[in-house]
C-alpha cells in the first residue's frame, strides 16, 4: 500500500511514513541474526519488515506478530499467505497486555511527539513503567520513547530490538533519562544515524537513527555510532552492526563516533576536535548577502535583450542569478557562456555613483523612470535610484536556500552574486600560499561532510526541507584550521581539490569530499 494513499490526516495522527527496503532489510536481518524466525512488529503498516524479512530470509521461514490501528491496513494485512505468517493485532500497542518472551522487535514506531499522546495514555504508560522498570519517565518522552518501554515489558528485553526513531530518542533529555534509568544491557551497542547529507526519509523533519539494541551481547566490544553520509549496501552494513569491535565504517560511507554508557552522543565527526584543528569560518572570510537589485526585470539581462537595448558593454557585468544556475562546485566563464546560451540572464547592468547617463542608457533609465522604478522601496533609498551595489566579485558563492544540497562555488568566473545567494570574501593567503591555492583549498573545505554537518547545527530549518542560514550564523560554522598546515601541504590539498571541485554529479564529488577531508585530517593530526 502506497503511503501518498493514505489520507494526509490519518498519516499525521498515526504517523505514518514507511521504511525504505533497503533500510527494512537490514533491520531485520540483524535482529533475526539473519536466520528464520518470529519477530514482533509494534506498528506494522503495511507489513514493509515482513516483506523484507520474506525476501532476504526467506518466503515461509519468516513470520511476525503485527499491532496496527490503521483499519486498511489491518484488512490488507489479514490477507497475507500462509495465514501463520503474520498474526495480526487491530489494537493500540501502547495499552496491549499481550506478552511476547524473547521475541526479537523490529520497529519504525510513529514519530508524533509527546503533545499528541493524551494525557490518560500517557499517565497509564508512566503508572506501567513503574511497576515493571521501576522509574517514571518524563511526560515529555515522544510516542517512539513509549513504544520502546512497551516493547522491551512485552519480550522481557533478552532478545536483539532493532528500532529506527527520530535521534531525539537518543539527544532528548527525556530519551536519555530512560536509557540512563534502563540496565546497561539495554542501552543500544550500535546506532547508524542519517547524517545532514544522506535524505533517507523526505519529507520528514527529523533525523532519522536506528538503534541496535542486544541484551546478550552489551558488554561484548566497544559501541559505535556510524553518522551515514550514503548507503554502502545492505551487507557491509550488517556486518558493521555484528562486529565486535568498533570497526571502521565501511568504505567512504560515513563516520564512525564513540558511543558512551549514558552519554549524549553527538553525531558531529569530531566534535572533540573543535578547538583542536578546526575553527569558525569568521577566522578565515566575511559572509555577506549577495546583490539585491531591486529591480531585476530592469537591471537583468540575456545576450539578446542586451544587443537589444543598444546598452555599451562596458555597463555590464557577468552576474550568476540563481543557485540552480551554479551546480558545480566551481563556476568557471564557460558556464556562465553555456548559460547564455540557453537564455539565462548573465549581464547585470551596474551603474556606479557618478555616471553620467546619455544617448541609450539615458533612453533606458528614463523608462525605467516612467515606469515608476525611482519608488520602489529598496530603489528609492539609492542616490540616484539607478546605482547598483554591485562590489568587486566575491570569490566564494554559498547557495543558502537550497533544498537538500547546499554547495560553496569558487567564483572563478569572476560573477557578481544576486540575494539567492550569501557571498563569503575571504581575508588573504597566509604567507607563501599562492591566493589561488588558498581559495581551492577552503572552498573543499567548505564542501567536506564535517564542515556541512557544522552547517546543519547551524542553519534554520533542517531536515530535507530548505535550510536558511543567515551570514552572521554562517560565519560560526567551524571548518578545518587549514592556516595551521605549512604552504608545501596545501599547495598539494589545493591540486587535489581541483580534481573533484569541478566534478558536475553529485555522488563522485560527495565521495571525493570525504576522501579529501580524510587527507586533510590526517595532515592536521601530524602537527599534534
Ligand atoms: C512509521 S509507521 C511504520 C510502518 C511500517 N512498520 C514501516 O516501517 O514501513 C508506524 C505505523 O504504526 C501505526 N500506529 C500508530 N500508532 C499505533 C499504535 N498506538 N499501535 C499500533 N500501531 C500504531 C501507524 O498506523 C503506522 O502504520
Amino acid at each position: 500500500m502506497l503511503q501518498r494513499d493514505r489520507p494526509r490526516d490519518v498519516r499525521r495522527t498515526l504517523g505514518q511514513f514507511w521504511t525504505p527496503d533497503p533500510i527494512a532489510e537490514l533491520m531485520v536481518r540483524w535482529a533475526l541474526h539473519d536466520e528464520p524466525g518470529r519477530f514482533l512488529d509494534p506498528g506494522a503498516g503495511p507489513l514493509t519488515f515482513l516483506r523484507a524479512a520474506r525476501r532476504t530470509v526467506g518466503e515461509r521461514r519468516v513470520s511476525c506478530v503485527a499491532f496496527e490501528l490503521d483499519p486498511d491496513l489491518v484488512r490488507a494485512a489479514r490477507a497475507v499467505r500462509p495465514p501463520g505468517a503474520c498474526d495480526v493485532r487491530a489494537e493500540d500497542f501502547l495499552s496491549a497486555t499481550a506478552r511476547f518472551p524473547g521475541l526479537p522487535v523490529v520497529c519504525n514506531p510513529p514519530y508524533s511527539r509527546h503533545h499528541l499522546l493524551r494525557d490518560g495514555v500517557k499517565e497509564a504508560l508512566v503508572e506501567r513503567t513503574a511497576r515493571t522498570f521501576g522509574f517514571r519517565p518524563s511526560r515529555f518522552l515522544g510516542a517512539y520513547g513509549w513504544f520502546l518501554l512497551r516493547a522491551l515489558e512485552t519480550t522481557g528485553g533478552t532478545s536483539r530490538l532493532c528500532f529506527i526513531t527520530p535521534l531525539e530518542l537518543l539527544t532528548s533529555r527525556s530519551g536519555l533519562e530512560l536509557f540512563r534509568a534502563l540496565p546497561e544491557a539495554l542501552w543500544p551497542r550500535r546506532v547508524i544515524v542519517f547524517g545532514p547529507e544522506f535524505d533517507a526519509f523526505p519529507g520528514v523533519d527529523a533525523t532519522a537513527a536506528i538503534s541496535c539494541i542486544d541484551p546478550q551481547a552489551a558488554a561484548a566490544g566497544k559501541r559505535a555510532l556510524l553518522v551515514l553520509r550514503e548507503w554502502p549496501g545492505v551487507e557491509p552494513l550488517r556486518r558493521w552492526l555484528e562486529a565486535r569491535a568498533a570497526s571502521p565504517a565501511p568504505t567512504g560511507c560515513g563516520t564512525v563516533l564513540p558511543l558512551e554508557l549514558g552519554e549524549r552522543p553527538s553525531i558531529v565527526p569530531d566534535a572533540a576536535e573543535t578547538s583542536l584543528h578546526r575553527q569558525p569560518l569568521f577566522r578565515c572570510a566575511r559572509v555577506v548577502r549577495g546583490v539585491a537589485t531591486g529591480a531585476n526585470a530592469f537591471f537583468l539581462f540575456d545576450r539578446a535583450r542586451r544587443r537589444a537595448s543598444g546598452l555599451p558593454a562596458q555597463l555590464f557585468r557577468r552576474v550568476i542569478a540563481r543557485a540552480r544556475d551554479a551546480t558545480r562546485l566551481v563556476l568557471s566563464t564557460a558556464d556562465l557562456e553555456a548559460l547564455e546560451r540557453r537564455g539565462r540572464p548573465t549581464w547585470l547592468l551596474a551603474l556606479p555613483r557618478g555616471t553620467v547617463p546619455t544617448g541609450a542608457l539615458a533612453r533606458w533609465l528614463s523608462a525605467g523612470e516612467q515606469s515608476g522604478l525611482a519608488q520602489r522601496p529598496l530603489l528609492s533609498r539609492r542616490r540616484p535610484w539607478w546605482t547598483t551595489e554591485a562590489r568587486d566579485p566575491p570569490p566564494i558563492l554559498f547557495t543558502y536556500l537550497s533544498r537538500g544540497d547546499p554547495r560553496f562555488v569558487l567564483n572563478e568566473a569572476g560573477a557578481v552574486a544576486l540575494t539567492t545567494f550569501l557571498v563569503l570574501r575571504p581575508l588573504p593567503a597566509p604567507p607563501g600560499v599562492p591566493p589561488a591555492d588558498w581559495l581551492a583549498c577552503l572552498a573543499a573545505a567548505l564542501n567536506t561532510p564535517g564542515t556541512l554537518a557544522s552547517l546543519a547545527r547551524h542553519g534554520r530549518s533542517y531536515g530535507g526541507a530548505t535550510r536558511k542560514i543567515e551570514p552572521r550564523e554562517l560565519e560560526r560554522i567551524d571548518l578545518p584550521a587549514l592556516d595551521e598546515l605549512p604552504p608545501p601541504v596545501l599547495r598539494v590539498l589545493a591540486r587535489r581539490a581541483r580534481s573533484w571541485l569541478g566534478e558536475p554529479a553529485r555522488e563522485p564529488r560527495r565521495m571525493a569530499a570525504a576522501r579529501w577531508e580524510d587527507e586533510l585530517r590526517g595532515e592536521l593530526a601530524k602537527l599534534s
